[in-house]
């Protein structure tokens, strides 16, 4: 029943019109298949995507990788049992031979080994959280908001990616995902009457973009707005991806910001300010993406959550690297950033036995496909990030609805077992 019988590939398309591949593994017991996210705020050292670089959509094709799937890879794993996660990842990393996945591709190993877990809770007879969390599986995770954008994911001129909220003191993750759709609605009304209908147009993750904003504080200022108009303010705090790397400069060691420049320095003391002004509990990259010294510096500066993003790639040699330096304390799990869900799984492990907390993460280019909550729950996370609006989005927090409801008693919303987040557990409130 578990034995591989086929390894099929398609190119699709994801929120932004780009395309992208779904793999389907076949097994006696089922069809299984997974689509494959993408970034465009990447770290550099992502695993690499195999792309056609040919005339079809402006070379983004994925026909190559859809071929290196059906032709060399199904022939290897055919008769595998799917149970085997961690020799059929170890598999496609020895074929692939390099560092950065560049020979089969990151997207294409991601795809294979996503479509094999998911054929292997099929064979199971499991849903997926279970399958990869185990029977005592029961934690939702508390999402991350990303109410307005900013950085390379949206029109606007914010330099931070994302400002986020929190819905960390709701009582569970229906209730954090309705508080949060409330505010939305609310802070909609705010950004078009003071910055145009036209803010209301949304980015990549489907937050707003109010035009003329480019302070980091107004974005967070209107958040805390729409919040307290709501009476919510004992339910939500405030984050941020900064995304950093996204506007510095290497060869002046400087970040553009705001119409001037700063040194480390400077935005270390910015980010110390900003957390004594602000309800914020978490920030993401704060600075570029080769800065562990950085890292080090702000994580023991201020008594926050600082995520590795671009700077760990879910990648555990990187990790290794923060948590001998003291760089962040949490990792923001990306599977496609490293390739399979072995390695992405180690990189959890690694990182929650180091007391460091988890954030699954979206990318912002993303499909329906549901895995995503699946693998928050099941990793015991405590935290996913998965935009706000756009059906890539919300069809995540549909999926959470129903995995809380198939918990019924057993469910728990909030810090996860490793309870790493140094902004306490759910249920808590500022
Ligand atoms: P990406 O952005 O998916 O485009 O990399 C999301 C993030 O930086 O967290
Ligand atoms: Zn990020």
């Amino acid at each position: 029943m578990t034995q591989i019988q086929d390894i099929r590939a398609r190119e699709i398309l994801d929120n932004r019109l780009e395309p992208t591949l779904r793999v389907t593994v076949e097994t006696a017991a089922g069809c299984a298949t997974a689509d494959v996210p993408a970034g465009r705020s990447r770290g550099e050292h992502e695993a690499v995507e195999v792309r056609d670089r040919d005339d079809r959509y402006s070379g983004l094709g994925v026909r190559r990788a859809v071929a290196t799937v059906e032709e060399q890879i199904a022939p290897q794993l055919r008769g595998r049992s799917v149970f085997e996660q961690r020799l059929l990842d170890e598999l496609l990393v020895e074929m692939d031979g390099t560092e950065t996945k560049s020979t089969l591709g990151g997207n294409t190993i991601t795809g294979v080994s996503l479509a094999c877990l998911k054929a292997g809770a099929t064979a199971a007879s499991q849903p997926l959280y279970r399958y990869i969390g185990g029977a005592t599986t029961s934690t939702l995770p508390i999402p991350f908001f990303d109410m307005i954008e900013g950085g390379e994911l949206s029109g606007s001129a914010l330099p931070f990616q994302e400002h986020q909220v929190v819905p960390i003191g709701a009582e569970s993750v229906s209730e954090a995902v309705r508080l949060a759709a409330e505010v939305y609605y609310e802070l909609g009304d705010l950004v078009a009457a003071e910055y145009g209908e036209a803010s209301l147009n949304v980015g990549d993750e489907g937050g707003y973009n109010p035009i003329g904003l480019t302070d980091p504080r107004d974005a967070f200022d209107l958040e805390l707005r729409a919040i307290e108009q709501l009476g919510y303010q004992n339910a939500f705090a405030l984050a941020a991806d900064v995304a950093a790397s996204q506007f510095y400069d290497p060869d002046t060691d400087r970040y553009a910001m705001m119409g001037t420049t700063m040194t480390r320095d400077d935005l270390l003391e910015f980010y110390e300010d900003l957390v004594d002004s602000y309800p914020i509990i978490s920030l993401e990259d704060p600075l570029h993406e080769n800065d562990f010294e950085g890292f080090a510096e702000l994580t023991d500066r201020l008594d926050t959550q600082i995520i590795g993003d671009d700077l760990f790639v879910t990648n555990p040699d990187r990790i290794h690297n923060g948590i001998a330096r003291g760089a962040g304390n949490a990792l923001l799990l990306k599977v496609n950033q490293i390739g399979t869900v072995t390695e992405a799984c180690d990189a959890a492990q690694l990182a929650a036995r180091n007391g460091y907390s988890i954030q699954v993460s979206e990318r912002s280019g993303q499909t329906a496909d549901t895995w995503l909550a699946d693998l928050a729950v099941g990793l015991d996370a405590g935290q996913i990030k998965t935009g706000v609006t756009r059906s890539e989005r919300t069809e995540q927090y549909n999926r959470l609805f129903e995995i809380e409801a198939n918990l019924g008693q057993a469910g728990t919303y909030g810090a996860g077992s490793s309870k790493n987040q140094p902004f306490g557990s759910a249920g808590e409130t500022l």
